[in-house]
């Protein structure tokens, strides 16, 4: 067995529904809406699909909450034309990017009343219903050049959308911006070589900040049939773009060859930028995701004067999938909330197949508050085999931490998946609630709670 879907990562094989789900605790009455979390669960582990992480067919698991109550859960894949016939369906629509058609599994968000799961790399994200169930592929009603992102920031000044677009037969990225209607309403072509793989970027007042680093698309890989064909490449060199959101105009600014899946924030600082975010020393080479060290939270801190980009180590504990308040994107801010990631590398890449118990091995079972003021850390664990991924902050006061952080946990005892409810404020004290779902939600990527 070749694949990576083992442990924590092994695909469910059914959809389900289910209403009124028990809860220990008590749900807070203000939490109105749905979490979403979207994921890889191929459809069969037989498939080349499987053979990557990234590439699984995109499964949305939810629950929806309501006056104190959770209504349901539900899970569905993402109907691409594909997983439409596999499950004999009709598929929903022949629309495409350049041809690439993805059963979007990487992130699941709301936008201006619509719910979207979405990837990377030229395919258009999918659009779901409120229940779940696969409207189409969405290219914002024409509005949409080519491709989407997986990762966007919204600005909560303005209630814009950013996103950042690639495609390996372009010669650029595409920064998009959509307005809170969901109609896109600029575009920008930045001028970039070799085709990078560019998986997040940071937003500011003044900046879109751009990762310009030595991962490419490759041609070789390609060939060699590697299932995501691009590769370390130390010639492209390592550099940081300043996007001035106001001119178009971009600053590079060189930094130390690494590899950056995620932005925690970031936030102008007089005429600097501060970014923080989560970097790994080395990564992809070969097309293998195992090889590229460990992810510490760093920040960078970027003067466009001098040409110069400053690197602090934050947390030397290995930690992924960071999140924040996002009433505070693009400014300063105090918390963070990451997940616990000693080997992250054993999971993703063709190695962890010596291992039989990656979650536990991977994740360490944990969530970490993260307090950049105070520089400290609190640790929030779960327990063994209650492996759990990205911590969700939903605000409830005005205070930055004055919420709830959610996030599926496995229950062992069970053989399925609690949502669980945390108090920020009281981070490693008993959940607020949990809620019992009837199944199991495997180990995936991003979510969103999308209020109603
Ligand atoms: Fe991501």
């Amino acid at each position: 067995m070749s694949h990576p879907y083992r442990g924590g990562f092994a695909p469910v094989t059914e959809e389900i529904t289910a209403f009124d789900l028990e809860v220990t605790g008590r749900l807070p009455a203000e939490l109105n809406g749905r979490y979403l979390r979207n994921g890889p669960n191929p459809l069969s582990l037989d498939d080349p699909a499987s053979s990557h992480l990234f590439l699984g067919e995109g499964m949305v698991h939810g629950v929806r909450l309501r006056d104190g109550r959770a209504e349901w859960y539900r899970n569905r894949w993402v109907r691409n034309a594909a997983v439409s016939r596999r499950l004999g369906e009709e598929p929903r629509s022949t629309l495409t990017h350049a041809g690439m058609d993805f059963a979007a599994n990487t992130h699941v968000i709301g936008i201006a009343g619509r719910t979207l799961a979405t990837v990377e790399a030229g395919a258009l994200p999918y659009e779901l219903g409120y229940e779940l169930d696969t409207i189409g592929p969405c290219d914002f009603d024409g509005g949409l050049p080519g491709g989407f992102a997986a990762h966007t920031h919204l600005d909560p000044a303005t209630g814009e959308l950013h996103a950042m677009a690639y495609f390996y037969g372009w010669k650029h990225h595409q920064h998009i911006v959509l307005d809170d209607k969901g109609t896109v309403i600029q575009t920008r072509d930045v001028p970039i070589a070799d085709a990078p793989m560019l998986h997040d970027f940071a937003l500011t007042e003044k900046y879109v900040v751009i990762y310009d680093l030595p991962v490419t698309f490759s041609m070789d890989q390609a060939q060699r049939g590697a299932p995501i064909p691009y590769a370390w490449n130390p010639a492209h060199g390592s550099r940081v773009g300043l996007l001035s959101r106001a001119t178009g105009e971009v600053r590079w600014v060189e930094v130390a060859p690494c590899w950056v899946f995620h932005t925690l924030n970031a936030y102008d600082d007089g005429d600097q930028v501060v970014v923080d975010l989560v970097r790994y020393p080395e990564r992809f080479v070969d097309a293998r995701l195992d090889l590229g060290g460990l992810p510490t939270l760093d920040r960078w801190r970027i003067d466009p004067v001098a040409g110069t980009v400053t690197e602090t180590r934050l947390d030397d504990r290995a930690q992924e999938f960071p999140r924040m308040d996002e009433r505070l994107t693009g400014r300063p801010y105090r918390y963070g909330y990451t997940a616990a990631a000693r080997s992250l590398n054993d999971v993703l890449g063709p190695a962890c197949t010596e291992l039989e118990d990656l979650p536990d091995e991977a994740f360490d079972n944990t969530l970490i508050k993260q307090d950049l003021t105070a520089g400290t850390q609190q640790y929030r664990q779960f327990g063994r085999d209650a492996y759990v991924g990205e911590p969700v902050f939903v605000p409830s006061g005005d205070a930055e931490d004055d919420g709830y952080v959610l996030s599926f946990v496995n229950n062992p005892d069970r053989g399925a998946a609690d949502l669980v409810v945390l108090s920020a404020q009281d981070f490693t004290g008993a959940p607020v609630a949990t809620v019992h779902l009837p199944a199991r939600v495997p180990l995936g990527f991003h979510g969103s709670w999308i209020a109603d």
